[in-house]
């Protein structure tokens, strides 16, 4: 479980396949000091994770705690439930959340319920990987102190995350768009400025209000302002899940701990790109532009309205899939790739201070902070191992 351990292996492997073992210890020995040659086969093993391999593991059982615990609240209020998925229709059995994100996808309260069970799964999942290691698994449950939404639909219990007051980073959406690169030292502005806002009806009143006609399926402009953040927070979410899997997978060292990650990083993957195309619905026509009435806040047609740079390239809606960028060095060629993928940008310390700026976590204790930047910290410094 030590990467010293690990080390002694990897070494072992690569000198046995180079010739004659008494001679190449010798010299191998020699090489490496500080380094003991093991031959016992139990520790021969590319498949048992190093302490920094735990770490990474450990991080991510945290940071999809911390997701199922957001998405769950999304899924009270906006998902259809967990049962056989039903045919949706429009005039009734929907709440007006429900309506207002299926006017952004006609299929969004299906998906946001299987994105719940997604990360439900992914946590689950990683607390048994570290168990059956003889790790120690990740509980935040000390820490579900705060009060949801009290809006019908809701189970009323405790929380770990706080949706009600978000600083939504929608610079995601532009940076996607862009043929600069984080990593590369680009930065981004933000599509569209929602500091304060809720993304979750926080009570009756915000579910209630006067149909209005100029949407596909009548809801008021105050729940639809509502989803539309939803939407972006959907995307900042599986955008910063999507980087922190590319961003970790490289310091792993254990083969099969290698497999988990980029395995569900796929997934963080796959629910980013439906959020793009979510959040994209909600800045264009027949939803935008619109106003909420009560707030003020308003989503304007990105296409007749571009909000960067007065060009439609760098929000342009109808795009999904990420726009070739930079990548490593100037003499290579634009890619197309997930960024960002470098510690500073998009490591755990990283995630965990862009959840934190955003609030998610307002009413949170400092024990919390502490061991969520703890965990993020051991996880960062993991080095992969060969
Ligand atoms: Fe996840
Ligand atoms: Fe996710």
């Amino acid at each position: 479980m030590k990467d010293d351990v690990f080390s002694r292996s990897a070494n072992r492997r690569s000198f046995l396949k180079g010739g004659t073992v008494a001679a190449s210890a010798a010299a191998l020995t020699a090489g490496l000091p500080g380094r003991v040659l093991a031959f016992d086969p139990d520790e021969d093993d590319r498949s048992q994770p190093t302490k920094g391999d735990i770490a990474i593991l450990r991080f991510l059982a945290a940071a999809e705690i911390i997701e199922a615990d957001l998405w769950t609240q999304y899924a009270e209020l906006g998902g259809i439930g967990s049962n056989p998925p039903i045919e949706l229709d429009p005039n009734e059995a929907l709440n007006n959340y429900q309506s207002a994100l299926s006017n952004l996808d006609g299929d969004g309260p299906q998906y946001i319920t299987s994105n719940t069970l997604d990360e439900v799964s992914h946590g689950n999942f990683l607390n048994a990987y570290l168990a059956s290691k003889g790790a120690e698994q990740v509980s935040l449950e000390a820490f579900r102190t705060l009060p949801g939404s009290t809006a019908p639909g809701t189970s009323g219990k405790l929380r770990i995350t706080n949706l009600m007051n978000l600083n939504v980073d929608t610079s995601w959406f532009v940076r996607y768009r862009s043929t600069t690169n984080p990593d590369r030292g680009a930065t981004f502005p933000q599509a569209i400025t929602l500091n304060n806002v809720t993304a979750i009806p926080r009570n009756a009143a915000d579910l209630a209000g006067t149909p209005d006609p100029q949407f596909p399926i009548a809801v008021p402009d105050h729940i639809q302002a509502i989803a539309n953040v939803a939407a972006f927070h959907f995307g900042a979410i599986e955008e910063g899940g999507t980087s922190l899997y590319a961003t970790l997978s490289q310091k792993v060292t254990s083969a099969e701990v290698l497999k988990i990650t980029l395995s569900i990083g796929g997934d963080e993957i796959a629910h980013f790109l439906e959020w793009v195309d979510f959040s994209g619905n909600g800045v264009q026509g027949p939803v935008a532009p619109f106003t909420d009435s009560l707030s003020g806040l308003t989503f304007p047609n990105f296409f007749t309205n571009p909000p960067v740079q007065n060009t439609l390239s760098l929000t342009q809606p109808s795009l999904i899939f990420p726009v070739p960028c930079e990548f490593l060095n100037k003499d290579l060629p634009d890619v197309a790739i997930i960024r960002p993928t470098s510690d500073k940008n998009g490591g755990a310390v990283a995630a965990a201070n862009g959840f934190i700026n955003s609030g998610l976590f307002i009413g949170q204790t400092p024990k919390f902070f502490k061991t969520l930047l703890q965990l993020a910290e051991e996880a960062d410094a993991a080095q992969r191992g060969f």
